[in-house]
C-alpha cells in the first residue's frame, strides 16, 4: 500500500510499504477514506519531538471501512461499518479508561518501558507518534491496523460526509476538552493563544459552552478572520500589545481562562526578545520547548483563573514563571486529549447542526501530495488551515 513515511527532519515521503495485517485477536484493518494532517505531526516533520525512527507512518486523525476483524473484537465491530479512529488507542478496561482518562491507558503502550523511563509512568498508546507512545504506524495510509479495535473506535452515521466527523477523531475533542478544562461561566473571557485547527476549535467550542467573550490570538491574517466568523474578537500579535489588549477587554482584570492552542513551537520574532532565547536554547539542546505562550498566560491571566493547555510540548521549557503562577493562585489543566470521553456527546452536536467541524478544511489532496503538503501547512502557504488527505 501507499503510505506516508517519516524519513528524518523535514523528510516525509509517500512510499511503497507493506500492507497491515491483523496481529491480534482484537485487531481491526481499516481502509482509510479520508485523513488528515496535524500540527502535531508538524514537530514531528521537525523532529522537535525524541523517539522517530525511519520509515515510521504518520497520521493520527483518520476514518474509514472496516475491512477485516480479529476474532478477539467479539462482534464490537463489524466488516463493512465506518468508524472514526481516535488517535488515542484505548483498551476500555483498565484502571484509567473506566474513570475516562483514555490518553493515559494503561495496557496500550506496547513500549511502555520506554515511557515508563521518560514520563515516570506510561501513558496509552499513539498512533504515528513515536516509540515513546508505542510506535504504531499512523494513518496517513491506505490501510491502518487498529489495535484494541473493539474499543478503539468512534462508530459513525452514514448519513454524515467524512469530513463532518473526521476531525471527532483528534482536533475536534481537542478544542473541546480544552474548553471543557475552563470550566467556562457566562462571566468569563476566554483567551486562546493560536487560531491553528485547534485554537479554531477552542474558540467555537467556548463559545458553545457560553462565554461572554472569546478572545483570538495569531498573526495570520485568514486565520484571524476564521477565528471572528467563529465569533471571536482578535488579537493580531504582531500589530498589538496582547497583554495591554487583553487587560482593555477586562476592565484591567485580564481573562479568567485562557487555552495555548500552540505549544512547544511559539512563533520566533524579536518582538518578542524571550522567544530567540528559548530558539537558541533549543538549538543548543538547552531546553525542548518554547515556552514563550506560556510565560505570557500565566503575566496576563487573572488571579484565580485557569491555564488551558492542548498545545503539545515534549520535554522541558525555561523560566515559567512559578512564582506568578502560585501567587495568583492559577490552575493550569493539559494533557493528550481523552478522545472518546467526549465524542458521544460531540457526535450529537454534529448531527443536531449545532456546529459543522468541516468550515476548517481549506485543502483536500490524494496521499502521493502529502509530502508537499506538509510544508504548505507548515509554512501556511495558499491560506492553508487545515489538509484532508483521500488515500
Ligand atoms: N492535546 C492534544 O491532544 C492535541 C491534539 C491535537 C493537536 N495538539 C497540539 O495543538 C497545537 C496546535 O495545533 P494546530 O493543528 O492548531 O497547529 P498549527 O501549527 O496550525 O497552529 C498554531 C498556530 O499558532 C500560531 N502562533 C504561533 N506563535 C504564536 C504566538 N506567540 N501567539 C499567538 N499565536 C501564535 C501560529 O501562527 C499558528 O496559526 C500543537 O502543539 C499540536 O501539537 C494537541
Ligand atoms: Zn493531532
Ligand atoms: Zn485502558
Amino acid at each position: 500500500m501507499r503510505a506516508l513515511v517519516w524519513h528524518g527532519k523535514e523528510d516525509i515521503r509517500c512510499d511503497t510499504v507493506t500492507d497491515p495485517e491483523i496481529e491480534h485477536p482484537r485487531d481491526a484493518i481499516v481502509k482509510v477514506t479520508s485523513c488528515a494532517i496535524c500540527g502535531s505531526d508538524l514537530h514531528l516533520f521537525h523532529n522537535f519531538i525524541p523517539a522517530m525512527l525511519p520509515g515510521d507512518i504518520m497520521g493520527h486523525e483518520m476514518m474509514g471501512e472496516v475491512v477485516e476483524v480479529g476474532s478477539g473484537v467479539n462482534g464490537k465491530l463489524k466488516k463493512g461499518e465506518r468508524i472514526v479512529i481516535p488517535f488515542t488507542i484505548i483498551c476500555g478496561e483498565c484502571e484509567q479508561c473506566k474513570a475516562g482518562n483514555f490518553s493515559v491507558c494503561e495496557t496500550t503502550n506496547r513500549k511502555k518501558y520506554l515511557a515508563d523511563k521518560v514520563f515516570g509512568h506510561s501513558t496509552a498508546g499513539l498512533f504515528g507518534y513515536t516509540h515513546l507512545t508505542g510506535g504504531y504506524p499512523g494513518g496517513q495510509a491506505e490501510y491502518v491496523r487498529v489495535p484494541y479495535a473493539d474499543a478503539t473506535h468512534i462508530r459513525v452515521p452514514d448519513g454524515l460526509p467524512d469530513e463532518e466527523v473526521l476531525f471527532l477523531g483528534d482536533i475536534f475533542p481537542t478544542g473541546w476538552q480544552a474548553a471543557m478544562q475552563c470550566d467556562i461561566k457566562p462571566t468569563d473571557t476566554v483567551a486562546v493563544w493560536g487560531c491553528g485547527p485547534v485554537g479554531q476549535m477552542s474558540i467555537r467550542s467556548a463559545i458553545l459552552l457560553g462565554a461572554k467573550q472569546v478572545v483570538a490570538i495569531d498573526r495570520i491574517p485568514e486565520r484571524l478572520s476564521m477565528a471572528e466568523a467563529g465569533g471571536a474578537i482578535t488579537i493580531d500579535f504582531d500589530e498589538e500589545s496582547v497583554v495591554e489588549r487583553l487587560n482593555e477587554l477586562t476592565n484591567g482584570k485580564g481573562p479568567e481562562k485562557c487555552i495555548d492552542a500552540i505549544g512547544l513551537e511559539a512563533h520566533v520574532t524579536p518582538f518578542q526578545p524571550d522567544t530567540i532565547l528559548d530558539r537558541t536554547k533549543q538549538m543548543l539542546m538547552l531546553e525542548n520547548d518554547r515556552a514563550h505562550v506560556l510565560r505570557e498566560m500565566i503575566y496576563v491571566c487573572r488571579p484565580g483563573g485557569t491555564i488551558s493547555i492542548p498545545g503539545v510540548y515534549s520535554g522541558f521549557a525555561d523560566k515559567v514563571p512559578m512564582g506568578m503562577l502560585m501567587n495568583k493562585g492559577l490552575t493550569i489543566r493539559t494533557g493528550q486529549t481523552h478522545v472518546n470521553r467526549w465524542t458521544d456527546d460531540l457526535l450529537r452536536r454534529i448531527e443536531e447542526g449545532q456546529i459543522d467541524p468541516s468550515f476548517v478544511i481549506t485543502h483536500t489532496v490524494g496521499l502521493e501530495a502529502g509530502p508537499e503538503m506538509y510544508k504548505v501547512f507548515r509554512d501556511k502557504q495558499d491560506s492553508c488551515i487545515k489538509v484532508v488527505l483521500k488515500p
